[in-house]
């Protein structure tokens, strides 16, 4: 370990550590403009430069290796006057925006400015100005703000996979700019206005509408997808101004993809504020609580008529209410699994991203069918991308064949080559036979289909014979698209003894062969024209499920209520509330609990320590919070008949996957604009 001196401070540091990395062991305050820690080195801003003894200038310690006996100095008269000199250089066309400037009161250039700049200007030439460039629906630009310390080129070609941004001509004309031009088509763009140290790249969507400072900040977790990103809520009032990642390495990093950062607008649009009951007319009109209650206590005959199904932006709170309240009236027909995926309550290894998300980086093979990651889980697919990047790693692929941004070898279409390799007959398996740390991943395009649980044996097969499952390292895994998936089976949100699956409750309240069916939150399910039979739908959004719904209950978003999810890991996360839900919408779990009041079954839960206390109960993973526990490996999937159809895309528009992404005017703007795009990326063979 090669030992120097910072500031007459002996360290010891790891080798292939830089300068400004010793500097901040010792305790140092380096700026930086250009370097990033999950960044290649680019060396372009001077600003990190110190005096280096028996250099004769300073150095940049963001690009100088550590070496043993090295003697720094970080506050020595010639650094201090070094990075007065970077900074001046840095400020001679930076434009006096600060007024106007989105990144005012957040501006690394304002702080360091303060902090090592010089106390006043020597310039009175006139400043260069540079025409805004469009990067799309998402990502604003000020490209007369931009310090050329390449962060988003690096950003767009390393971690997104996506090389569309580059630096176009020399010197003081140089310009950040689209390569070819356009807007950015990848789905985690919005890293990059993070990355920018000055105001040149702005969220558009944010842009001009608050100050950071008059913000309310709330650390709570993503539901968009099942990666269970954690993020920080920005709201001003009621109103959520902002999303943006929040650290966590085991998760999401310190990334968040577009449709996380970004579908925020949708819940201020078409909101269910009120309950709403179907007239004789076939309209649905303004109700009271007591009115909607009493509709569906009078539709209750026997308990067992009554069906429940539960959507995919679900807490674990409100679907462990709704399973007490189908318990307590003697239902076996509930579920959790509105897009027929054909996966069990058990073992749990079954249905979990066993290898865990930050898992990925020691694989050295992943073999994806009926998935496409990069749409269903983009932070994800970035780990997938990280892991490519660091090199000794393959990826192939059974399913369409789809830019993931990373090299990936089709093998075939549908489960008949999954077969193939189960048996040992494909030419893969031999690539799957040498690996050290081979891993699978079943998507729901896999599983979401009738075959679904012969797939599912064959997944399992196929971890049995290259034995995906060993010393301390579990290969088996499924990746979801639905937040509440997985909470749900812990949950046992299944259907039990002679129940009907999340179809066949759909089929049966169309034919008279159920009272009551129950959507909490179940948007994609479709119940077509109900024949007889009463359909209540319980959420936040006036989507698909209460636009065919009787009786309409409004519910919080994830937003607006403390819950729990548990993301395709397995690692339950708890979201807190950041605004509170719009009118007489309330959390999930209390209209579900004075619901069973009102149908004379009053479960015992009264509040939520005590509600979280029977999820533990049922599934002891929900008291270990945070924390992804690996799971038994034992069998599970029954063999079957395969129907040799192609894995079909469980994503075929990423901005419009939920209620919300839906009633995003951003969501609107980015899936138009992205159509080309998109279409490209699901035509591709
Ligand atoms: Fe001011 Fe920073 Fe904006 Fe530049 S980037 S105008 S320093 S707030
Ligand atoms: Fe750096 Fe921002 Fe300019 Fe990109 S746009 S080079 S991140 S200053
Ligand atoms: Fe070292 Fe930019 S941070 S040169």
């Amino acid at each position: 370990m090669p030992t120097l001196t910072i500031d007459g401070r002996e360290i010891a540091v790891a080798p292939g550590a830089t300068l400004l990395q010793a500097c901040e062991e010792a305790g140092r305050e380096i700026p930086r403009f250009c370097y990033h820690e999950r960044l290649s080195i680019a060396g372009n801003c001077r600003m990190c430069l110190v005096e280096l003894e028996r250099s004769p200038k300073p150095v940049a310690s963001c690009a100088m290796p550590a070496a043993d006996g090295m003697v720094v100095r970080t506050e020595s008269p010639m650094a201090r006057r070094a990075r007065e000199g970077a900074m001046e250089f840095l400020l001679i066309n930076h434009p006096l925006d600060c007024p106007v400037c989105d990144q005012g009161g957040e501006c690394d250039l304002q702080d360091q400015a303060l902090g090592y700049g010089r106390a006043g200007s020597r310039y009175a030439e006139n400043k260069r100005a540079v025409a805004g460039k469009d990067f799309g629906p998402l990502v604003e630009t000020h490209m007369t703000r931009c310090i050329h310390c390449t962060r988003c080129v690096r950003f767009m070609e390393e971690v997104a996979g996506a090389p569309e941004l580059g630096g176009l001509f020399r010197g003081e004309d140089m310009e950040i700019a689209t390569v070819p031009e356009g807007g950015l088509g990848s789905e985690l763009s919005g890293n990059i206005v993070d990355l920018c140290p000055v105001g040149a790249l702005t969220s558009k969507p944010y842009a001009f509408t608050a100050r950071p400072w008059e913000l309310r900040k709330t650390e709570t977790v993503d539901v968009l997808d099942a990666a269970g990103s954690n993020i920080r809520i920005d709201a001003r009032g009621r109103e959520i101004m902002r999303v943006l990642p929040r650290l966590n390495e085991a998760v999401n990093e310190e990334w968040i993809a577009d449709k996380t950062r970004h579908a925020h607008d949708g819940l201020r649009r078409q909101r269910l504020d009120r309950p709403w009951m179907r007239g004789a007319d076939g309209r649905l009109r303004p109700a009271e609580w007591d009115e909607a209650f009493a509709a569906i206590a009078a539709r209750l005959g026997d308990g067992a008529r009554f069906g429940a199904v539960a959507g995919d932006l679900c807490d674990a709170e409100a679907m462990c209410a709704l399973r007490d309240l189908a318990e307590a009236l003697g239902s076996p027909h509930l579920d959790c699994r509105q897009d027929g995926a054909r996966l069990p309550a058990a073992p749990r290894a079954a249905y979990l991203f066993n290898t865990t998300i930050a898992g990925i980086e020691d694989a050295d093979l992943c073999l994806l069918a009926g998935t496409d990651p990069r749409w269903e889980a983009p932070v994800i697919n970035q780990r997938i991308r990280k892991r490519w990047r660091a090199g000794g790693f393959a990826a192939a692929s059974i399913g369409p064949a789809r830019d993931l941004t990373y090299p990936v070898e089709t093998l075939g279409a549908g489960p008949e080559t999954l077969a193939e390799i189960a048996a040992g007959t494909h030419p893969f398996s031999a690539a799957l036979e040498r690996a050290e740390r081979p891993m699978i991943v079943l998507g729901m395009g896999a599983l979401a289909r009738p075959d679904g649980a012969a797939v599912l044996a064959l997944g399992h097969e196929i971890a049995e014979r290259y034995r995906l499952v060993r010393d301390g390292w579990n290969g088996f895994n499924v990746l979801h698209t639905a937040a509440a998936r997985v909470g749900g089976l812990d949950l046992g949100l299944v259907p039990g003894e002679g129940g009907l699956d999340a179809a066949g409750m759909a089929r049966a309240i169309r034919s008279g062969g159920l009272d009551i069916l129950y959507l909490l939150g179940a948007d994609e399910l479709d119940t077509g024209a109900s024949g007889g039979g009463l359909v209540v739908y319980q959420g936040h959004h006036g989507d698909r499920g209460a636009h065919r719904a009787d009786v309409v209950l409004p519910g919080a978003a994830y937003t607006e209520k403390p819950g729990t999810y548990v993301n395709t890991e397995g690692r339950p996360q708890r979201a807190q509330r950041a605004a509170f839900p719009p009118g007489g919408a309330r959390e999930d779990w209390t209209i579900i609990r004075a619901l069973s009041g009102a149908l004379g079954k009053p479960l015992p839960c009264d509040d939520l320590p005590a509600l979280r206390r029977r999820m533990a109960a049922l599934s002891p993973h929900f008291s270990r919070i945070d924390e992804a526990a690996p799971a038994d490996w034992r069998p599970f999937g029954k063999a079957g008949a395969l129907d040799p159809a192609s894995f079909a895309p469980a994503v075929t528009d990423y901005y419009m996957t939920d209620p919300i992404g839906r009633a995003s005017e951003t969501m609107a703007r980015c899936s138009r604009a992205f159509a080309g795009l998109a279409a490209a990326r699901l035509g591709k063979r």
